[in-house]
């Protein structure tokens, strides 16, 4: 399945099946995760397989998932990283990876973060290195509802769900703003990749296009600490770049430098995580 379909079809999966997954399989997912690319190759990362998920959303219940509130699952994957400059985005970036070959598997996932909950989870769940967080979570299994509804739910839900590309469009810098043009190379790409999930749906991301240079700015948490946001982020980034290839297109994504926020005239609420720029042209 081309990944522009995938990300039609996914949806986030909030009922399981009591059927557990084969051993082998989870491998495969956790193999997929531990071997997906990253967006910094020096912050370790790795997903550790929770394999009785009823015990794991016990332990987490009231500590994890809206108004505390967890999904009960076969089984769960947990994230945990090292606390490092980009260490969010890279998160988003790489667990999505996980979630989508799980996808392909035929198995549902949903993402959980426990930022503000990071050491109690990690205790509860007697994950002991001290040197990582544990960050995000998602019970795995296989979906409740039929994966054939999902896609007509999605389908149909589609307008709805997600806000139009335009709203987060600026050109050159923010709030410069112009008419669709639908033949410009990144407005094909971004099209697309709106889809993506993001915590509560609140879409967070802005695309500022300077250019074949693609910047994504995430909006900054009113709380000070940690930027969920960012999570979104690497979760749109990978969209974004797998997108560039699947239409035959090359580039990567690099941190922001020091004054970028001031070039593009960022507002206060918001942060630039990371620039793209495509270095081949359109076929
Ligand atoms: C970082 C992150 C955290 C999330 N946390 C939760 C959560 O705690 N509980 C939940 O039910 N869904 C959670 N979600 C799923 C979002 O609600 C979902 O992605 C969004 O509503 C869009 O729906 P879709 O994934 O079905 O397309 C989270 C998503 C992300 C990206």
């Amino acid at each position: 399945m081309e990944l522009d379909q995938i990300l039609r079809s996914r949806s986030s999966v909030r009922n399981y099946d009591k059927k557990k997954v084969d051993p082998s399989l989870l491998k495969k997912i956790i193999a997929a995760g531990e071997n997906s690319k990253a967006l910094y190759e020096d912050i370790t990362l790795h997903f550790l397989l929770l394999e009785d998920g009823q015990e794991a959303a016990r332990k987490m219940s009231g500590y994890a998932g809206y108004f505390g509130k967890t999904i009960e699952g076969p089984h769960y994957v947990a994230a945990v990283t090292a606390s490092k400059k980009g260490y969010l985005e890279n998160l988003g970036y790489r667990m999505e990876q996980l979630m989508v070959t799980a996808f392909q598997e035929g198995l549902g996932t949903c993402w959980i973060e426990v930022l503000h909950h990071e050491s109690k989870a990690k205790a509860l769940l007697h994950i002991d290195d001290p040197d990582l967080l544990l960050l995000a979570l998602t019970p795995i299994g296989y979906p409740k509802v039929g994966i054939g509804e999902k896609l007509v739910k999605s389908i149909i839900d589609e307008k709805s769900a997600r806000e139009n590309l335009y709203e987060m469009l600026h050109w050159g810098t923010w709030n410069s703003k112009k008419g669709e043009s639908d033949q410009e190379p990144w407005v094909s790409v971004l099209e697309k990749v709106r889809f993506a999930p993001s915590w509560a749906n609140q879409q967070p991301w802005q695309f500022i296009i300077d250019g074949d240079t693609l910047i994504l700015a995430v909006m900054r948490e009113k709380k000070d600490g940690l930027n969920r946001n960012r999570i979104d982020g690497g979760i749109i980034m990978f969209y974004i770049e797998a997108m560039v290839r699947q239409k035959g297109m090359n580039g990567k994504w690099v941190g922001p430098k020091e004054g970028v926020e001031k070039k593009y005239k960022i507002p206060e609420n918001y942060e630039i995580i990371g620039s793209f720029s495509l270095n081949n042209a359109f076929e």
